[in-house]
């Protein structure tokens, strides 16, 4: 919203929810999201075309075009738990709008659900509509963390599926000319609903297809001596294949990629396709392996018990770049060095240590062998091990020869994203493990 607030000035961008303190912090000097770049286009848009506030029901009254973007988890009760979307708030926001609306409007979709919800959302306004016409369009969100604004400003796509009906094409054209006004019409594609709502499941079920394709062969690469850098490199560079998304790392994590396949597998199982669900499962099931092997690894170098020693922790966050912690690989590698007794000492450039707690050890609870640290040499001073789980840009930096005196000997670096000059810490008198390479 900050970026069509800031390209096309003459829209009056106002953004609500019912979250009060969530609003007060997009008002604030902090806003509640860390995004490089952000700061500026809001700081340059709001309180001219970009506005927030708690005010729903106005918003809608207001408004030509309403842009749904409440969060769809996986649905943790019930038929469907642990796989199906959450689709509560997407209803509830439908029956907001019925009931707010003064006549017609567009409706966007832009959270991520699963195919044919644009349906559901037409039904429960048809059957509240009051005689005002609503027009469903389905415009999903290609942004990666971390470099939202550069995909913003410059996207490989934008998708937008409407209805194949001459209201439905009318409503598909206006969305799209506020695209066009920075973004070329030949990127700009139009598809029937039910094909851009898929297409968002698919398009994030081949990207961690890939990461899990390449982590699988990083187990194979350790096994025979083979480099999995070199392997992606060789690989990548087949115009068929592409160099891209083949980094190995200690696992993919963010709120898309395992939500996402996990409602791709519950929808195939729905339409009796079990292969087909099964065959997506194996991309998630490989990233759960592949966190678990990382730390396995960490406990068999450090002669099969880490009972009491003290590990490092360097990032927490799920890539470099966000303060996100969704599904962040950080989490399982924590939890699983505290099952097996260790001391484990986190530090996160972004990330805040009260949320470092809650995601490993639950809202409240505590647990003395976790300990955040705030920096990257507090975090090591002492320990027995150093394992990098994200790849922020300061850790490729650190002084390393005064990190290794400062720990227990002999002293482990395990760099769970491939980002460090292992030769080199190697010299220095580091035992060195990467992904796929050892
Ligand atoms: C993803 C999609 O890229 C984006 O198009 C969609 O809109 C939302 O989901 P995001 O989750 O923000 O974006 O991050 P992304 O850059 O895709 O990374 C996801 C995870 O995969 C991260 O944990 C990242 O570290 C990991 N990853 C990525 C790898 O392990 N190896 C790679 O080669 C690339």
């Amino acid at each position: 919203m900050a970026m069509i607030a800031l390209k096309v000035p003459e829209i009056e961008v106002r953004v609500v929810d019912m979250n009060r303190e969530r609003i007060e912090a997009w008002n604030s000097a902090t806003l509640p999201i860390y995004e490089p770049g952000l700061e500026e286009v809001v700081g340059q848009t709001r309180g001219r075309n970009l506005h927030f506030s708690t005010d729903v029901a106005g918003a809608i009254k207001a408004a030509d075009m309403i842009f749904v973007a409440v969060n769809t988890p996986t649905k943790t009760y019930g038929v469907g738990a642990g796989r199906a979307a959450d689709l509560r708030f997407i209803e509830s926001v439908a029956r907001t709008i019925a009931e707010h609306a003064n006549g017609p409007k567009i409706i966007v979709e832009k959270s991520t659900i699963p195919v044919k919800t644009a349906e559901t959302i037409k039904e429960i306004l048809a059957a509240n509509a009051r005689g005002h016409h609503f027009e469903v369009l389905s415009n999903p969100e290609f942004l990666a963390e971390g470099t939202a604004m550069a995909d913003l400003l410059a996207p490989d796509r934008v998708l937008i599926g409407g209805e194949r009906t001459s209201g439905g094409a009318a409503a598909v054209r206006v969305l799209a000319d506020i695209y066009a006004r920075w973004v070329q019409r030949d990127r700009i594609i139009t598809t029937n609903l039910w094909s851009s709502e898929l297409s968002k499941l698919v398009a994030n079920a081949f990207l961690a297809q890939r990461i899990s394709s390449i982590n699988s062969v990083s187990a194979l690469c350790e096994a025979t001596g083979a480099d999995v850098d070199e392997v992606a490199h060789a690989i990548g560079k087949d115009s068929r294949i592409g160099p891209k998304f083949l980094k190995a790392s200690v696992g993919f994590g963010g709120s898309c990629f395992q939500k996402d396949i996990l409602n791709l597998v519950y929808l195939c199982e729905h339409f009796g396709l079990p292969e087909v669900a099964a065959y997506w499962e194996s991309v998630v099931k490989m990233n759960d392996w592949q966190k678990r092997r990382f730390t396995g690894r960490i406990v068999r170098s450090l002669f099969n018990s880490v009972a009491d020693k003290k590990i490092a922790v360097l990032g927490f966050a799920f890539k470099k770049d966000t303060n996100d912690t969704r599904e962040s690989a950080a989490i399982s590698v924590c939890r699983e060095l505290l099952g097996e007794l260790a001391q484990v000492v986190v530090y996160d450039p972004k990330v805040p240590a009260e949320q470092i707690r809650a995601e490993v050890l639950g809202r409240g609870q505590e647990n003395s062998r976790l300990v955040v640290a705030s920096s990257a040499c507090e975090a090591t001073q002492g320990a027995h091990a150093l394992a990098v789980v994200t790849e922020w840009d300061e850790f490729k930096a650190l002084d390393f020869e005064a990190i290794f005196a400062g720990m227990q000997q002999p002293a482990f670096v395990f760099d769970g994203r491939n980002i460090l000059d292992l030769p080199k810490l190697k010299a220095i008198g580091f035992r060195v493990c990467g992904i796929g390479k050892c």
